[in-house]
């Protein structure tokens, strides 16, 4: 009887509690430098402190002298660095008292509100563009109990739909609009200062509603400035003026953010009417930080690429063939696009350079079937023989 199982008594809770090294969040770890109180009560799985993985195959095979990590956002809880901004947002709107969340999505902000609703005890309500996101995805949403809308338009139309009815019902928007999500994206940055002593020289990442490229500037503005914990100050885009606030040290990363062709209204200039890739997380074509990112590109001297869905798949079976590590075709974007700048000679050699991989591979089983026909896989007869064959024609 699953749901009526009585506590265990012979647990003893009191040395598990107290086990003072356990990684518990990036709220907890980084409360000092969150909008949060010393007892604001954490709504987490235990996001973050992901992988930051030094590529060793990729530099060699295009033959340039440069640093590339990948910071492997897919190994957060829910499989993506959604989980960063959620685990804030929740947090914040059950501290606010809210009962129920909303967001519109290409997936993975759904999977993740429905998740971090789920461990808070609240209901998630989603809106997610029909037939159009990857089925891990959509698994997640119904796994977690959320009330999912499937809507017959795009994840723009859903944007807008939950910003009008916002204030006619009792919900909390948890899409990268409510501030708090940036805030938890943010640390991101941290880790990886904290963990190459430095910013990289280049920062490449995938762009879709553009969130991200906010929180990662941010956060390497507030970890470059390392100010001390009682003069912190955070920093933040103000529309009014379009700067960021707050500190500006120097030894800040060149800001670098990828778009999908069918869905490049940065490389447009303009929204896309009617957004169409493969990559369908970033299958966007009005993003809400638009001056956000914009103003992280000016004042990191950076730029918005964009890649071809083919360019996006070829550099996701790279980074797994190669590498071992596989991302979602979104995630790809990042890798695929510094790739093809390094080549270009528009990152320079000697660089450092991080690429957000910013969800899990297993996401979309689909899409990475459906490009790996020329995989070897065979059919043999459960004998020994068979497997010998095969493995000595394939050494
Ligand atoms: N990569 C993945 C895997 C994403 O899911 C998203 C956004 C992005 C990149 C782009 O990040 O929007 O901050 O520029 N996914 C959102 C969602 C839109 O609903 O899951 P961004």
């Amino acid at each position: 009887m699953l749901f009526s199982s009585s506590p265990s008594s012979t647990h003893n809770w009191n040395i598990i509690m107290s086990n003072a090294n356990r990684y518990t969040g990036l709220v907890d770890r980084y409360r000092d430098r969150l909008p949060v109180s010393a007892t604001t009560r954490a709504i987490s799985l235990g996001e973050g402190n992901t992988p930051l993985i030094k590529l060793e195959n990729i530099p060699r095979l295009i033959g340039k002298n440069v640093e590339i990590y990948v910071k492997y956002e897919g190994l957060n809880p829910t499989g993506s660095f959604k989980d960063r901004g959620m685990t804030m947002a929740v947090t914040k709107a059950v501290e606010e008292g809210s009962k129920a969340i909303i967001c519109a999505s290409t997936g993975n902000t759904s999977a993740a509100a429905a998740a971090y609703a789920a461990r808070a005890g609240i209901k998630a309500f989603v809106l997610i563009p029909e037939g159009k996101i990857a089925m891990g995805k959509m698994a997640q949403a119904m796994m977690y109990g959320a009330i999912t809308m499937q809507i017959r338009g795009n994840f723009d139309d859903g944007m807008r739909l939950v910003k009008e009815i916002a204030d006619k019902a009792p919900v909390t928007i948890v899409n990268s609009i409510n501030p708090y999500r940036l805030q938890g994206q943010k640390t991101i940055a941290y880790e990886i200062v904290d963990e190459l002593g430095r910013a990289p020289d280049y920062h490449c990442l995938p762009v879709g509603n553009a969130g991200n490229i906010t929180a990662h500037w941010m956060g390497y503005t507030e970890a470059v400035a390392n100010q001390p914990a009682d003069q912190f100050e955070q920093v933040i885009y103000d529309a009014e003026t379009d700067q960021f606030t707050g500190p500006k040290p120097e030894g800040l990363p060149t800001m670098v953010g990828y778009q999908a062709a069918g869905a490049a209204p940065f490389l447009r200039g303009a929204p896309v009417e009617n957004p169409e890739t493969v990559a369908t997380a970033i299958r966007i074509g009005n993003p809400q930080s638009w001056n956000h990112a914009k103003a992280v590109v000016r004042d990191s001297q950076g730029w918005f690429d964009e890649l071809t869905d083919a360019e996006i798949l070829e550099a996701q079976r790279l980074l797994s063939m190669y590498e071992g590590v596989f991302v979602e075709p979104a995630s790809a974007a990042s890798i695929g696009g510094a790739i093809r700048d390094i080549k270009a000679g528009k990152i320079a050699e000697g660089s450092v350079i991080v690429c957000t991989v910013t969800g899990n591979g297993l996401k979309d089983p689909d899409t990475a079937i459906k490009q790996c026909s020329d995989a070897v896989m065979l059919s043999i007869d459960a004998t020994l023989e068979q497997v010998r064959d095969s493995i000595l024609s394939n050494m």
